[in-house]
């Protein structure tokens, strides 16, 4: 067993890392404020090769691998986390499919540009009808000769708005089983696709999450991703990779709330002597370092798999729920620490402990993680 990093990804970790604090910390509790999307932070992540970190050069990417990337997502959580989960669902819902069941012509003329970070990507699988029980979606894509006609409505779509490809899983067959279903690359302006609700949320706030509508939207048999009733199979095999990185999200989110601990821990002091020094506050920091130590080793070893081609459904899905569930019990327990400062805006804390709420929702609930681990391990 290795444990070490790679030269390289100690280099795109350090990139990752110096963008996040010079870049998009400055910004995020403003950004948090006003619930307001900064397309530039996307675009120079572009020019810093962040975008499509684990794509191969001639598609755009930098030809890294899977670790390298949560290691970013963890790096940009862990001030703000907003950004992590716009480069998550960028990366590894879209990308991702793309570059795995894409043809030839569509990774060199989408993946291509996501890659690059020239275009956003947003991936909608949620209806109304459909939230944990993905199969009970209602959109459909009815052929019509080369051409499909979509109709339906998605909702709570990461990057919505802002992406300009997104890609949408609708009933292709006659029986909701799971090969109904099938995959569209649909881009923004494509005439009969226009955009509903903006949520207003607790947390993730300067991300975008929005409502697509679908009204007759034609689209070309040159638009399907994979083959026609594979829908269900990529949206299901692509959260595997969605889940290491709403892992790396939560990780991050926990890992940036321990540094704001620690840095008031020795900075304020009580009863005459740092806070650090009474044992109450340093074994929970103690509890804090421990419990992220093993959310970082399973996010890892998650993406590792990834990487080298093993099985990671498994391990995606409880690195998902350990972090995320980390990430919960540390902002709350930070909050305390922080005492009434912590409930109000003077620290990230309060912004940390909204934002890590939604990582044991989105992606599947760890209820669905649950689910899905414990059918692996009876399987097993
Ligand atoms: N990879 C490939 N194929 C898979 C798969 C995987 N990980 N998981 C399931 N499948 C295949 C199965 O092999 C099966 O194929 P066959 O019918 O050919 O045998 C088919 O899919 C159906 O699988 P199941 O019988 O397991 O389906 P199910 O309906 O019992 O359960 C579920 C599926 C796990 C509950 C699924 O519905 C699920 O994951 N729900 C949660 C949905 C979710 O995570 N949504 C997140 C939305 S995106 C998001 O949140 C992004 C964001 O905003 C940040």
């Amino acid at each position: 067993m290795f444990f070490d990093l790679s030269d390289k990804q100690k280099m795109i970790r350090s990139k990752a890392r110096e963008f996040a604090k010079s870049e998009v910390g400055p910004t995020a509790a403003q950004r948090d404020e006003e619930e307001r999307f900064d397309r530039g932070l996307f675009d120079k992540m572009g020019e810093l090769g962040l975008t499509g970190i684990p794509w191969p050069e001639r598609y755009g990417g930098i030809g890294a691998d899977y670790v390298s990337y949560v290691m970013a997502v963890e790096e940009l959580s862990r001030v703000c986390a907003s950004t992590g989960v716009m480069l998550s669902v960028h990366t590894s819902l879209v990308g991702w499919c793309l570059y795995t069941y894409g043809t030839e012509e569509q990774k060199r003329k989408i993946l291509r540009p996501i890659a690059q970070g020239k275009k956003l990507g947003a991936y909608s699988l949620t209806e109304s009808s459909s939230g944990s029980d993905a199969k009970a979606m209602r959109t459909t894509a009815t052929r019509d000769g080369s051409w499909y006609i979509l109709n339906g409505n998605k909702i709570f779509v990461t990057n919505g708005g802002e992406a300009e490809i997104y890609l949408v899983f609708a009933i292709t067959g006659a029986e909701q089983r799971s090969k109904g279903y099938s995959a569209f690359i649909i881009e923004r302006g494509t005439e009969g696709f226009t955009f509903g609700k903006k949520e207003k949320k607790l947390g993730i706030r300067s991300s975008p999450t929005l409502e697509l509508i679908f009204d007759n939207c034609r689209v070309s048999k040159g638009n399907l991703l994979g083959e026609e009733g594979e829908g269900f199979k990529i949206a299901m095999s692509a959260l595997d990779g969605g889940r290491c990185g709403i892992a790396a999200q939560a990780l991050g989110i926990a890992q940036g709330t321990l540094d704001t601990v620690i840095a008031f821990a020795n900075d304020r002091k009580e009863f005459g002597k740092p806070l650090g020094h009474r044992q109450a506050i340093a074994f929970k920091i103690a509890d804090m370092a421990t419990k992220i130590e093993a959310a970082r080793l399973l996010t890892y070893q998650a993406a590792w798999r990834e990487s080298i081609g093993l099985p990671y459904g498994k391990e995606a899905a409880i690195a998902k729920l350990f972090s995320s569930d980390t990430a919960m019990q540390i902002t709350m327990d930070a909050l305390q620490i922080f005492g009434e400062y912590g409930n109000t805006k003077a620290y990230p804390v309060e912004r940390f402990m909204r934002d890590a709420k939604v990582t044991q929702i989105y992606e599947g609930t760890n209820e669905i993680q649950r689910l899905v681990i414990s059918r692996m391990v009876l399987a097993d």
